[in-house]
């Protein structure tokens, strides 16, 4: 599975070799208003605020390109990327790359289900193994800009699944996530929010 959606995608020239050049620590000094809801080093407080920490630099770049043009709306941020320029943009994304995500716990019942999801998919539903794409540990997979998701807040991966599965969220490649999050119930990403919350590299 994972040969066949990485040999699809780079047919698709999805994958490319470009490294982002960011300058982490002229980063640091951009991120002062960040700091307030995604924590002072990218692990937020805040189960609705995306942890950045240890999040792939190429994603990162990607949704803030994505939120600055408006392709991905978060009403939170309006305006704040505004005044940024590439560089800019570059140089955050290589700051929190840089972090350490701290991770949290999950509540076990729910984490076993959503262990199930996680690695095995759900065959009668078509539902495809998140392991294919962010990887068995949930390290996510660089080249591709495919998200890390170990140790991210259980509410923030819910609520975007559940974005993803409205098209609120419509910013994935190929509808490769819309795909996916149609698929599944609630209960199915309750579970597997619970499960990633808990996952550590
Ligand atoms: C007022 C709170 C707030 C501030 C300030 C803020 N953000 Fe966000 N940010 C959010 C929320 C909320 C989301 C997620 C929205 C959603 O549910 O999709 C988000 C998402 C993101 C994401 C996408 C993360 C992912 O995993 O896809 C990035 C990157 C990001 N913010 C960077 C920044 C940067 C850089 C700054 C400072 C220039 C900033 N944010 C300031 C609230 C904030
Ligand atoms: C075919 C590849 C693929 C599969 C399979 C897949 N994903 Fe994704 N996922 C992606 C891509 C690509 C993105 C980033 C889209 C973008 O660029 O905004 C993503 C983003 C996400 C995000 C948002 C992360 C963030 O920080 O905002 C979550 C949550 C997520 N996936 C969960 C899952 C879960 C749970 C499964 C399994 C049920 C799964 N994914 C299966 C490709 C995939």
């Amino acid at each position: 599975m994972k040969n066949l959606v990485i040999g699809t995608l780079l047919s698709l020239g999805l994958i490319s070799g470009a490294q982002a050049a960011g300058d982490a620590t002229a980063g640091q000094s951009k991120t002062a208003v960040c700091a307030g809801c995604h924590g002072a080093d990218g692990n937020s407080m805040v189960p609705n605020f995306p942890k950045l920490a240890g999040q792939g630099e190429k994603y990162l770049l990607k949704q803030l390109n994505d939120i600055k043009s408006g392709n991905r709306v978060i009403v939170e941020m309006t305006g704040l990327l505004d005044n940024l320029n590439d560089q800019d943009l570059q140089d955050i994304a290589a700051y929190y790359a840089g972090k350490k995500i701290q991770g949290g716990q999950a509540d076990a019942e729910l984490a076993a289900v959503g262990e199930e999801i996680y690695r095995a998919g759900d065959e009668s539903k078509g539902l495809a193994a998140c392991t294919a794409c962010h990887g068995p540990t949930g390290a996510g997979l660089e080249s591709a800009a495919f998200p890390a998701l170990a140790g991210q807040h259980a509410a923030y991966i819910e609520s975007s699944l559940v974005k993803f599965s409205k098209s609120e969220r419509a910013n994935d490649p190929n509808q490769m996530m819309r795909g996916v999050a149609a698929k599944m119930s609630e209960a199915d990403m309750k579970a597997v929010a619970q499960y990633i919350q808990g996952l550590y590299n």
